[in-house]
This record gives C-alpha cells, sequence and structure tokens, in this order.
C-alpha cells in the first residue's frame, strides 16, 4: 500500500483510539494494538519527513522547550461568573434574567475546578490554546494543551471555532503527583487546582504531558455564525466533535429543580474523581445572551453557585516542627482532632514562619480548619474573638528541635534549615530515603526500622547499613527481631549492592537530583569516579541538567564527608559504576556531522550531547571529511560549502523526527 496512504489512515486511527479510550472510556482495541499502530507511523514518518504534521498523534508527546509563553489577545473577552452562596441569591438571579426574559430555561452544569482555556480550531484542525490571563490577553500554551490525550486535534467544521472550557487535574493524577514529588523531597502541591496550573506554565512540554492532565468544555464561543440556538444544542455539536463535554448536567425550568440539583451534586461531589467548586446555571437560549448581554466582568446569562468550603473550629494544641533530609524545617500544627469534609483531621502543615506570622497563628487558638481542594488540611486562621489572653504570638524557634543546632533562614528563602549535618533527624531521613524503593530498595528497612535502629546506636550514617551485619548477635537479642527476619534484613542488604549506580546515586540524596538526573547522570558518566571529577560546566552540558543542579552536584562530592562515605561504600562493595549502554545503530553511528545555523528545538549543546550519545562525531567546520551537515534557521557559510562539496544535509525538523523515533525504539 501507498505509504503516504498508510500514514493518513494510521493517524485517523488513532485518532479515533484516542477518541474511544480518553474521551469515551470505551476502548475498542488493546493498548499492544494502540502501541503497534503508533510504532508503525513513528517509522512511516521518519522515512517520510515531507509529511511532517504538528497535528500528527506521534507529536503529543511533548518536548518543545520554550524561552517563555507569546502574549495573544482574545479575540472575544474572556469572562468570569459571578456568584451565589444560597437559594435567596439563586431566586434573585432567576429574576434579574425573567424580568427581561419571558420564556426562560437553564442548563445546569458543574463547575470544574482547574484553568479557564481557549481553543482555536482553523478549518478542522487544531492550532491554538490560550490561557485566560487578564481576559483580554492569555498565553499561548498549544503545547501544553497539545500533550492532553482527550483533546482533539481535528474536528468536523470549517471556518474558525473557538471552544472553552477547564483544564483540570484529575484527583488520582494529584495524589500521584505529590507523592513523587515528596519522594523527591520537592515542595507539595496544595491542590489540584494548583498542580494543573503549575503544569500548565511549564516550558517543557514534556514535563506536562507527564502530569495526568484533562480537560472539559463547555462552551462554543461562535456556536451561532453554525445555526446553533441553545447552549444544550451547542454542548451536543461539541461531544459530536468529540470534544469532552461533562455528561453530569441538565436542564431545568425553576429555581426549585436547579436546587434539586445542587443538592444532589453536594452529595456526590467527593466520589467525583475530579474537583468541582460549584453549579453553573446557564440561560439556555443563545439569543437570550446576546438581549441579557455582559457587566464588565460577567454575563448576565449565566451565574455560578459556589459551594460552601465544609470548614470546622478546633483548638490549635502545639506548633511542632518537623526536619527533612535536607535540613528543612517544616512547622506542624497539632490539632485536636476534628471531622472534615469527610476524614479526621488531627494535623496539618503550616509551610514557614511568614505564613503564621501572617496568619496570626498562636498555641492555643480556636483555628478554623479546611482542606484546600478538599484533600489537605489546612489552617485557614485563628478565630480571634475566641482568645482568652492565654494565647502569646508565636516565635520561631531558633535552634532545631532534634539536635539543638542553628537554624537558618536564607535571605530569599521561606524556609528555615538545620544546618547541623549530623542533625540525627537529617540522618534518619537520608537513611530512611536511601533504604527507599526508587533508591536501593531495601524494602526490609522501613521508616519505623531505621528510626529504632538509629536509637539502639547501629545506624548513624548511610555506611552504616553495611555494617549492620556487624550487630547480628545484638540485634538477635532485640524483641522482633527473630533470626529469620534478621537474615532476611541482612541479605536484602547485600542484594542492595548489585544495584544500578543511578539507585545509588537517588539514594545519596544530592539536592535536586532527582530519580530522572541520576539516571541521566549515570548513563553519562559511566561511573561515580568520572562524575565525582567533573566540573560544573561538564555537567551543564548534558541535556536536562541545568545550573542549580550542577552547582549542587559539584557542591556535594566537594564535601570530605560525603567523598569519605563514597569511599567505605566503594570499599563495603557497593557497585559504582554503569556498564555502557550498546550504541545502537543509527543513522548518525560513526558519522562525522556539523551543525550549523540556529537550532529552535534543541540547544547547540544538547544536540551535539545527543549526537555523541548516539556514536557520532561532532566536528566545527565542513570539509570533505564531513559525512552530513544538520541545519538550523539562518544558516550561512558552512551550508554553502556542505552543498559545494555535496555533502548530505538534513535540516531540524528531520533530525529532531529521527532522534525522536530512536528514542522510542
Ligand atoms: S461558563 C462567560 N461553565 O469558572 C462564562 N465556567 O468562576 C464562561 N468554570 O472562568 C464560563 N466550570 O473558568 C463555565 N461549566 C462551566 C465551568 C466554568 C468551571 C470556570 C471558568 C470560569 C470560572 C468562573
Amino acid at each position: 500500500m501507498d505509504e503516504i496512504k498508510r500514514i493518513r489512515e494510521l493517524r485517523a486511527l488513532l485518532e479515533q483510539l484516542s477518541y474511544e479510550y480518553y474521551v469515551l472510556d470505551h476502548p475498542s482495541r488493546s493498548d499492544q494494538e494502540y502501541d503497534r499502530y503508533m510504532q508503525e507511523l513513528i517509522a512511516l514518518e521518519e522515512k517520510h519527513p515531507e509529511e511532517y504534521d504538528p497535528n500528527s498523534p506521534t507529536q503529543r508527546v511533548g518536548g518543545a522547550v520554550l524561552d517563555g509563553f507569546e502574549k495573544v489577545e482574545h479575540k472575544r473577552m474572556m469572562l468570569s461568573l459571578g456568584n451565589v452562596f444560597n437559594y435567596e441569591e439563586l431566586a434573585a438571579f432567576d429574576e434579574r434574567v425573567r424580568a427581561s426574559e419571558s420564556q426562560v430555561r437553564y442548563v445546569v452544569e458543574l463547575k470544574i475546578d482547574g484553568l479557564a482555556m481557549s481553543l482555536i480550531y482553523q478549518d478542522g484542525n487544531f492550532v491554538q490554546a490560550v490561557t485566560r490571563g487578564d481576559g483580554n490577553i492569555g498565553e499561548d500554551v498549544t503545547n501544553n494543551i497539545k500533550t492532553i490525550q482527550s483533546i482533539p486535534m481535528h474536528i468536523d467544521l470549517m471556518g474558525e471555532v473557538e471552544v472553552r472550557g477547564e483544564v483540570y487535574m484529575p484527583k488520582a493524577s494529584f495524589r500521584r503527583l505529590n507523592s513523587e514529588r515528596e519522594a523527591n523531597g520537592e515542595e507539595l502541591f496544595a491542590n489540584p487546582r494548583n498542580a494543573a496550573a503549575g503544569s500548565v506554565r511549564q516550558l517543557d512540554s514534556s514535563i506536562c504531558a507527564k502530569r495526568g492532565l484533562d480537560a472539559f468544555w463547555y462552551y462554543f464561543v461562535n456556536a451561532q455564525e453554525y445555526g446553533i440556538h441553545s447552549q444544550e444544542e451547542a454542548l451536543e455539536t461539541m461531544s459530536q466533535m468529540h470534544l469532552r463535554v461533562n455528561p453530569l448536567r441538565r436542564c431545568c425550568d425553576t429555581v426549585d429543580e436547579i436546587w434539586q440539583f445542587i443538592q444532589e451534586i453536594s452529595e456526590q461531589r467527593h466520589d467525583l474523581p475530579y474537583e468541582i467548586d460549584g453549579i453553573v446555571i446557564k440561560v439556555d437560549d443563545l439569543n437570550a445572551w446576546t438581549r441579557l448581554g455582559t457587566t464588565v466582568k460577567v454575563p448576565r446569562w449565566a451565574t455560578a453557585y459556589k459551594f460552601p468550603a465544609e470548614e470546622v473550629k478546633t483548638r490549635l494544641l502545639d506548633i511542632v516542627l518537623s526536619v527533612g533530609r535536607t535540613g528543612r524545617i517544616t512547622p506542624n500544627a497539632v490539632l485536636e482532632p476534628v471531622r472534615v469534609a469527610g476524614t479526621t483531621v488531627s494535623a496539618a502543615q503550616l509551610h514557614n514562619e511568614d505564613m503564621i506570622k501572617e496568619k496570626d497563628i498562636r498555641i492555643h487558638d480556636i483555628v478554623i480548619v479546611r482542606k484546600a481542594g478538599d484533600i489537605i488540611p489546612e489552617v485557614v486562621g485563628p478565630d480571634i474573638e475566641r482568645r482568652d489572653g492565654s494565647q502569646q504570638p508565636y516565635v520561631f524557634p531558633s535552634t532545631c528541635p532534634i539536635c539543638g543546632g542553628h537554624l537558618l533562614r536564607l535571605p530569599q528563602e521561606a524556609a528555615h534549615y538545620c544546618i547541623n549535618q549530623d542533625c540525627p533527624a537529617r540522618v534518619v531521613e537520608s537513611i530512611i530515603h536511601f533504604a527507599s524503593r526508587d533508591a536501593m530498595d531495601i524494602d526490609t528497612l522501613g521508616d519505623k526500622r531505621v528510626e529504632q535502629l538509629h536509637e539502639w546506636g547501629m545506624l548513624d550514617s548511610i555506611e552504616d547499613i553495611y555494617r549492620l551485619k556487624e550487630h547480628r548477635q545484638e540485634l538477635l537479642a532485640k524483641e522482633g527481631y527473630q533470626a529469620k527476619s534478621v537474615q532476611k534484613l541482612l541479605d536484602a542488604i547485600e542484594k542492595s549492592k548489585e544495584n544500578p549506580l543511578e539507585d545509588l546515586l537517588f539514594g545519596l540524596g544530592i539536592r535536586q537530583v532527582g530519580k530522572k538526573a541520576a539516571r541521566i547522570l549515570a548513563k553519562q558518566f559511566l561511573s561515580m569516579d568520572a562524575l565525582m571529577a567533573a566540573d560544573e560546566e561538564q555537567l551543564t552540558m548534558i541535556r536536562d541538567i541545568g545550573e542549580i543542579t550542577a552547582k549542587s552536584i559539584v557542591a556535594f562530592f566537594a564535601e570530605e564527608k560525603n567523598q569519605h562515605m563514597i569511599d567505605q561504600l566503594r570499599s563495603f562493595g557497593l557497585r559504582m559504576d554503569s556498564e555502557k549502554e550498546e550504541i545502537k545503530e543509527s543513522i548518525f553511528t560513526n558519522k562525522t556531522i556539523v551543525l550549523t545555523g540556529t537550532l529552535s528545538y534543541y540547544t547547540r549543546n544538547e544536540a551535539k550531547a545527543i549526537l555523541l550519545s548516539l556514536g557520532a562525531n561532532v566536528a566545527g567546520s565542513v570539509s570533505k571529511k564531513t559525512d552530513l551537515v544538520i541545519y538550523g534557521e539562518n544558516a550561512g557559510s558552512k551550508l554553502t560549502k556542505a552543498q559545494e562539496l555535496g555533502v548530505e544535509m538534513m535540516n531540524e525538523e528531520a533530525f529532531v523526527q529521527e532522534v525522536k523515533a530512536y528514542e522510542s525504539q
């Protein structure tokens, strides 16, 4: 079969399968089949770079890294919504509508808690996604939004179509993201909305692609141009265009019917897989929208009923500090246990000194507690009227609650740090991290065990893990340590020595070095010694390793204590090198390649690093020995010379395709 025809066929097929999977939640083919078609398409597109299409299913994994987002003016202002908080206010809204409209019917929808987004399709093709911004000017986040798999890249309508809706992070994605961040010692997102907004603002779209975002579409902006007369019809049409439209909605004729729907949804909302913060009530008739018009900021034809955030009061018994493995201090509220939004809460993070000061939270205050995004408990603030004079302003301690060492707050940071490297809390946390699943995976050495062994004086450092066998007899004498479980623990420790270098690197807990960076470093340097010898410049040359990470790595290995730890670990027989990955044959292997012009997808250094990793030699100037010239925008004399010498040439787009196809092998 004609390969070009096959490319088109595969694109249509993959788009249909994504629709079934991500929108209908009802796939007709297995994941394996989908992957097979995808691989076939990748291979064919690689063979036919002239068929490149930014909206191909192969282009939805992200990868483009931007310097910033372009500002875009909305053709039609992106409005917000007015609010009502109770039945009376809702009835007043209805009365205002009925004052100028005789026959009124409403469409009542869920108010998704995410961020508003506008999508533009031109002659059936997705062309742009823009955030609301200030309503007039938003930001072009097309690359990031394209990674949301449920959004169709093609619709069956010609002309320019604008639809708006909400991009959000499902509760499950939010939980997964925060637990990964916790494991990497990164700051947690307070709620799914912040996490969604943070993801859409990523300049590297491959990060956004991994965040598990989704979207619902609720507004067909220029519906009337397509002969559509009602909101319900507009929602139906969007649905037919394969846009994901929330099925939980109802047509209502009276305030009582709307109120009934609000009650029903209030009951179910905690069971929904995404957050909602209210209900949106819209007049159904689109002609009435024009007649009713808008105020400066909000339409007169719609309003939002906002759920009251469930807030409860309880006593703040104490504020205690915890110390993370980096020494970072987190103040925690100890609360008299109280039920809120479905669970009992007895603790909440207070984040930092400034937050406690700003809210003027004092020990023994009666405080208002709620769940941010209905998941993470937070202290809203004190009930000042219930103070009895026993509450004193909170003074942030200047010493570590665990080791008594000095706490340091850097000028531009909100957090305090315990700077004592030997602080027992830091030591325990770093050992727990070292043994954790994503690091050395010593699964019999969990949090509680580490704390216990530390208390007994058997674990004072990471190295001590490998000396535990010297304490076998002592351990056997302890309660809960039968011969079998001690043997299991020691075996697991012994086995961990064989772990790959990347696990060890992650386990060391170098700031900024998460799982991914550890993998890249191990792959690039192949040995601990080579990594330890690397300077900042060499490190920043590596794709995905930024300046801050490079600085942190150099600082870590410059410390004598850390060098000593590595020596010790080496003497215990831990693996300190990685096997060189066999260079897979690529079209670049063993070729002498010259890069020229301005590359927009990779930086020059990244492109160079990629070529080197694919077994190519990268040269600075074109000569008879050059096998290939890869060129970007505004390529000058090198390209001319290559043409003169008849050297093979490849543009950046084809190069990127080639690398991608290779990486996905
Ligand atoms: S209609 C001109 N419908 O809530 C009216 N908005 O607080 C356009 N939202 O800016 C909005 N779910 O970001 C509408 N079903 C829904 C919604 C919804 C969530 C958001 C939207 C809006 C904000 C107002």
